[in-house]
């Protein structure tokens, strides 16, 4: 999958395959037209969506590739976002713009042979990836997946993983819905930890890779702790659902220092001490998309045209984007006068 350098900026992808998946869920396979996209299993992709009253920016985890492909495996949610609009609108041959890959959720942070993979709903996608790389590179891997999902008929690559079971002898996968169906034999019911401990018996001596909602990833960091995890051995990624609409922006921390000027496409605003570009450019009306707020989606991505940031990314900018002047407004704070540029 990874043959050739990425581009920075955004990049166009032509649709050359969809797979319904389950009834509320696709697979797009992904084809860049200036060639092989690389990526490394775990990364999230931001989406450019046409919708009809102007773009939306979202980001979703890789759920695979192949020959320089890119997979994206989406769940439709709700009506009118941008999840509902791919699965509605977006059809093979169409062609949608993106930034290349990014995002630090992946296996090169493992530091633990025994590893545990923990998702909820469209969660499982960086999971899958995961695993796909492992059961090339690792088959021996000591893995115990376990995913939540609402009823049966929302199971993800269920006959691959199958497949994996047979290849991967340490390999194990433990499903709990909370809508079970009859002739359901696995788990029910929420998260919890008699659950997991049952699922996944060594969990606290595990380093956990989890995905999912917010408060599914909270608990299963808590049970994680609880079982006696160490923290730094806790790892979380949330791209796999839809990310938000209207940016929310913390109110910044005052510590004292210079106001500077903050030059938004032309237009003059002001920045305060210690509040980042996104902060200041939302309070005073501007609109710059946002995904995670934590420097890792790349979806605030704007160019610096003159003056200084403290510029902190967290994984969501690629080094060539930096070198060409980008920075990622969640996470940038301005030590001089500044002048950025929506692209
Ligand atoms: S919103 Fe995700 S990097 Fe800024």
């Amino acid at each position: 999958m990874d043959t050739q350098a990425i581009a920075t900026g955004l990049m166009p992808l032509s649709c050359i395959a969809i797979r319904q998946e389950t009834p509320t869920i696709k697979t797009f396979r992904l084809r860049a037209r200036s060639g092989p996209v690389s990526f490394v299993p775990g990364q999230a992709l931001v989406l450019k969506v046409p919708m009809p009253d102007g773009p939306l920016w979202r980001s979703f985890t890789i759920s695979g590739g192949g020959g320089g492909d890119l997979h994206l495996t989406i769940k439709a949610q709700a009506a009118g976002g941008a999840t509902r609009w791919l699965h509605d609108h977006f059809r093979e041959g169409d062609v949608i713009e993106a930034r290349p890959p990014r995002g630090t959720f992946t296996l090169a942070l493992r530091s633990n042979e025994k590893l545990a993979f923990v998702s909820g709903g469209s969660g499982a996608t960086p999971m899958m990836a995961m695993l796909r790389d492992l059961a090339e590179s690792e088959p021996e891997a000591d893995l115990a997946w376990f995913h939540a999902a609402r009823d049966p008929s929302e199971m993800l690559f269920t006959s691959e993983l199958t497949e994996l079971q047979r290849r991967m002898p340490r390999l194990s996968v433990a499903v709990t819905v909370t809508r079970p169906a009859p002739g359901w034999f696995g788990y029910h019911g929420r998260i919890r930890r008699g659950l997991l401990a049952a699922a996944v018996p060594d969990f606290g001596r595990r380093e956990v890779f989890c995905c999912g909602p917010g408060g599914f990833m909270q608990e299963a960091r808590l049970i994680h702790a609880a079982e006696g995890g160490a923290k730094a051995q806790f790892h979380t990624e949330s791209f796999g659902t839809e990310t938000p609409v209207t940016p929310v922006a913390p109110e910044p921390v005052e510590t004292g220092g210079p106001a500077h000027l903050l030059k938004v496409n032309g237009r003059d605003l002001h920045i305060r001490p210690a509040e980042t570009v996104l902060q200041a450019s939302l309070r005073q009306g501007v609109v710059i998309p946002c995904g995670c707020g934590e420097g890792m989606c790349g979806t605030c991505m704007v160019r610096l045209v003159s003056g200084d940031v403290d510029a902190r990314p967290n994984g969501g900018l690629t080094a060539e984007e930096a070198e060409q002047g980008y920075i990622l407004a969640c996470s940038s704070r301005a030590v001089s006068d500044v002048e950025i540029a929506l692209e």
